[in-house]
């Protein structure tokens, strides 16, 4: 008899190895996720084309440091920073053909693919952050970002950037008037593009990753951008004077490959859209606090002369954009300019 159970107690331990293997393979990623090949991991290329110190490349690392902790280690986001990978032009075709997976363009770079994109680059268009985000979350906002499902898309989020200010290397600006002549690099954007003809300067379609050889070679007299991607590319470094305009928007949507999206398992979608949930409360916070510091550090470093406009100011320049909203609702929708904070409240 205490043969028998000595039999049965030594199988018993035989089996606790076999138990927990089993529990193992039960949980929801393998645990010993480092020898596995990329083949059996999840990998999702990211590419981007801002430096890894903007509110964009700091949230893509950190997306991606998150899902390995989450997925310990069995999704791996793979970032790719200064368009090392893809250059801005290339970047949305890598992602329609699946040679990467996601992207989070400026929503310029949209309107190549979808024009109504573009309500976005409206002067004046939005008053702060919350605005944006309401507009962007709205039944409106939402049916534009459904359409991108149209092109082997799906928007899983939006980023900030900031809002864009005016530098060249001329002279001040404080009246729409005095950007007469210049010529001003701008992101490919039928809506940009009037922008800067209704006051009479000179738009540029440049790539952002050689804004600065052409400012330095001086193809152009200025741009505009946010302060996290003009201190980035150290822009003001070229240029004489800077207008705190607020003018426009700069943010991202941030795009998986559709195909892609809808292959992956159930829990895997629900942990990356939970992340991009936390990431993207983060990275708004981050946004703002970036954009106040690095105005500090230009008023600070006294190496371009500093303007801001006032509310008369704006009052003014508003009044010169009207022009380009007509132009958004001739050619593209009035539903877009209708929804907007400024018309609908
Ligand atoms: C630009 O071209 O200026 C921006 O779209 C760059 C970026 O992604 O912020």
């Amino acid at each position: 008899m205490k043969q028998l159970f000595g039999i049965i107690a030594f199988g018993f331990l035989l089996f606790i190895p076999l138990i927990l293997v089993s529990c193992q393979s039960s949980t929801q990623y393998p645990v010993d996720y480092e020898q596995l090949s990329e083949d059996q991991r999840i990998v999702i290329r990211f590419s981007h084309v801002v430096g890894e110190d903007t509110p964009k490349g700091m949230a893509a690392r950190k997306f991606a440091q998150l899902v390995k902790e989450r997925s310990e280690g069995y999704i791996e986001v793979q970032v790719f920073s200064n368009g090392t990978l893809y250059k801005d032009g290339e970047e949305m075709n890598a992602l329609q053909r699946g040679d990467i997976q996601l992207i989070a363009p400026a929503t310029s770079k949209l309107t190549n693919l979808i024009p109504e994109f573009a309500i976005y680059d409206l002067p004046y268009a939005f008053r702060n952050y919350e605005e944006v985000h309401a507009y962007a979350n709205g039944e409106v906002g939402l049916t534009l970002t459904e359409k991108l499902n149209e092109h082997n898309l799906i928007s899983v989020g939006i980023w900030d950037s900031g809002f864009k200010q005016l530098s060249n290397s001329i002279r001040p600006i404080s009246h729409y008037s005095d950007l007469r002549g210049l010529r001003m690099r701008i992101m490919p954007s039928d809506v940009i593009e009037q922008q800067f003809v209704t006051v009479g300067a000179n738009p540029k379609r440049i790539d952002f990753n050689t804004v600065f050889n052409q400012l330095q070679e001086g193809n152009v007299d200025g741009q505009e951008n946010t302060l996290s991607n003009i201190t980035s590319k150290k822009l003001h470094s070229l240029q004489s004077y800077l207008t705190i305009s607020n003018h426009g928007y700069l943010g991202y949507f941030l795009l998986f490959n559709l195909e892609f999206w809808n292959k992956l398992p159930k829990d895997v979608q629900t942990l990356l859209t939970d992340t991009l949930q936390d990431v993207q409360q983060w990275q708004w916070q981050f946004a703002e606090e970036m954009n106040e510091e690095k105005l500090q550090d230009i008023e600070n470093c006294s190496c371009i002369d500093v303007n801001y406009l006032s509310e008369e100011d704006i009052t003014e320049w508003e009044k010169a954009y009207i022009p380009v909203y007509d132009y958004y609702r001739k050619n593209y929708s009035d539903k877009y300019v209708n929804a907007l904070p400024k018309f609908s409240n």
